[in-house]
C-alpha cells in the first residue's frame, strides 16, 4: 500500500521539489492533500496532476477563489483550514515545506495526531523546539529532517549510540558576501543578496543565508533535533556545499555526508525514511572537484550567527522573539524599507527590548511571536524616520 502524504507549503521550492520525488517514487508514495497560502492556480494545477481531492489556502481570498473554480474536489480555507487538512484527513506522513513561523501551527497540529512529520520549517523547532519535541515523544510521532545539515546529521548519528558523539559540526556555505567586510555589506542590495552560490531556494531562506542567519536557525533546530547541546555544535564555512555537515565521535573519529547540493536528495530521505530509493542525481565525482576548502565563520560582521546562538543559550521566549524580528526585518529588507545590516541591529534591539521569558505554552509561544512584530516593525519605521 503506498504511504500516504500531505504536502504542505505544495507551490514553494521545497513542495515543488517534493511533487517532483513523489512523481518517481512508483506505488511507495500517494499524494492526498496540499497547501499553499495564496497561489491558488498553482496549486489547483499540482491537485489535478497529482489526483488530490482535497487541498487547504490559508489565505481565505485564494481559497474563496480556487473553490469557484473547482468542483471536483474540496478546498479548505484559512489557517483553521490548513489544519482540518491534516486532523480530518487520513494522511500518515505530512511534508512540511511551509515558510515562517507559520508552519508551527500544522506542525503541532500533526505530531498531535501521531503522525510522522518530514520537517522542512525549520521555524517550528526554532520556535516551539522544546514543546514541540515533547509532543512528538508524547504521539510517538517521528521528525525527520529535510534541512540538508539535518538530513546529513540525521543519517550519521543514527548508528551511534548515546554518549559517543562528541560534537556535530554543520557547514555553511558563506552565502553570496562570503569574504566581505561590514563597510562592504552596508549598500548591498536585494538582488546581491538572492544571487546565492549554491543553494536555489524561496526568497527568505535565501536572504537568511546571506545574512547566516539561516545557520544560527540550524544551529537551534540542530539543537532540538539531536538533543546536543549548544556548546558542542560548530559551525564552519565551507564554500562549495559539498560536505553537508559531520559528526565527531569519543574515539576520535569524523563522520561525514557528502554529495552535489540537491534538495531531492534530503527530501527523498525523509519521505521514504527508514528505505532509500533512487534520486536521479550525479554520483558524486571527488577527482573533478579537486579540492574541498573550509573556513572560520567571521561572526562580528555576519552577526545574525551570533545572535542565533545566544537567543539559543538565553532560551525560553527568546529564539521565538529572535525567529519573528528576523522575519519581520527580512521582509522590509525585501521591501527596500531596511539596509542589509539593520536587519541584525534590528533583531538585537528587538532582543534587548524583550528579555526571554519561559515558555509553558504554545498560546505564550504566539505571544511572544506577535510581541516580537510589533516591536521590530517599530524600530524599522523608526529607522526609516531618522
Ligand atoms: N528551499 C530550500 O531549498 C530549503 C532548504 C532547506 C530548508 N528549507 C526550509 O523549508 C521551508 C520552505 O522554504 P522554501 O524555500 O520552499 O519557501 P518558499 O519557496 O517561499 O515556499 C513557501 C511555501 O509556503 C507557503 N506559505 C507561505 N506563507 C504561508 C503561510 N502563512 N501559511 C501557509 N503557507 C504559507 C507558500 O505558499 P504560496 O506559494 O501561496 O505563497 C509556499 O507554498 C523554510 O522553512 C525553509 O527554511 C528550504
Amino acid at each position: 500500500m503506498p504511504r500516504r502524504l500531505a504536502i504542505l507549503g505544495s507551490t514553494g521550492s521545497i513542495g515543488v521539489q517534493a511533487l517532483d520525488v513523489v512523481s518517481r517514487a512508483g506505488a511507495d508514495l500517494e499524494v492526498v492533500a496540499l497547501s499553499a497560502a495564496g497561489a491558488w492556480e498553482q496549486l489547483l494545477v499540482q491537485a489535478h496532476e497529482h489526483g488530490v481531492q482535497r487541498i487547504a489556502l490559508s489565505d481565505p481570498d485564494a481559497a474563496a477563489r480556487a473553490s469557484e473554480a473547482w468542483t471536483d474536489g474540496e478546498v479548505l480555507s484559512g489557517p483553521a483550514g490548513l489544519v482540518a487538512l491534516i486532523t480530518e484527513g487520513d494522511c500518515e506522513l505530512v511534508l512540511n515545506g511551509i515558510v515562517g513561523s507559520a508552519g508551527l501551527v500544522p506542525t503541532v497540529a500533526t505530531l498531535g495526531e501521531g503522525i510522522d512529520l518530514a520537517l522542512a520549517n525549520k521555524e517550528s523547532l526554532v520556535v516551539g523546539g522544546e514543546l514541540v519535541t515533547q509532543l512528538a515523544q508524547a504521539t510517538g510521532a517521528a521528525i525527520i529532517p529535510v534541512d540538508s545539515e539535518h538530513s546529513a546529521i540525521h543519517q550519521l548519528i543514527s548508528s551511534e549510540r548515546a554518549g559517543t558523539v562528541d560534537r556535530v559540526i554543520l557547514t555553511a556555505s558563506g552565502g553570496p558576501f562570503r569574504g566581505r567586510t561590514a563597510s562592504e555589506l552596508s549598500h548591498v542590495t536585494v538582488e546581491q543578496a538572492l544571487a546565492h552560490p549554491t543553494w536555489a531556494m524561496g526568497g527568505k531562506i535565501t536572504i537568511d543565508s546571506a545574512t547566516l542567519m539561516n545557520k544560527g536557525l540550524e544551529l537551534i533546530e540542530a539543537h532540538h533535533l539531536f538533543g546536543t547541546p549548544y556548546e558542542r555544535i560548530d559551525v564552519v564555512v565551507h564554500p562549495q556545499s559539498i560536505v553537508h555537515s559531520l559528526i565527531q565521535l569519543c574515539d576520535g573519529a569524523t563522520l561525514a555526508h557528502l554529495g552535489y547540493p540537491d534538495m531531492r536528495v534530503p527530501i527523498s530521505y525523509g519521505l521514504h525514511y527508514p528505505d532509500r530509493v533512487d534520486v536521479p542525481v550525479r554520483p558524486l565525482d571527488l577527482v573533478e572537484l579537486g579540492a574541498l576548502t573550509f573556513e572560520q565563520v567571521d561572526v562580528d560582521t555576519f552577526a545574525c550567527l551570533r545572535l542565533a546562538r545566544e537567543a539559543g543559550l538565553a532560551g525560553g521566549t527568546a529564539p521565538c522573539t529572535l525567529n519573528a524580528a528576523n522575519e519581520v526585518a527580512v521582509h522590509a529588507f525585501m521591501a527596500g524599507r531596511l539596509g542589509f545590516l539593520d536587519i541584525a541591529a534590528v533583531i538585537e534591539d528587538t532582543l534587548a527590548e524583550l528579555p526571554a521569558e519561559s515558555v509553558h505554552s504554545f498560546e505564550s509561544l504566539g505571544e511572544a511571536d506577535a510581541d516580537a512584530r510589533r516591536v521590530a516593525a517599530e524600530l524599522i519605521d523608526a529607522r526609516a524616520a531618522a
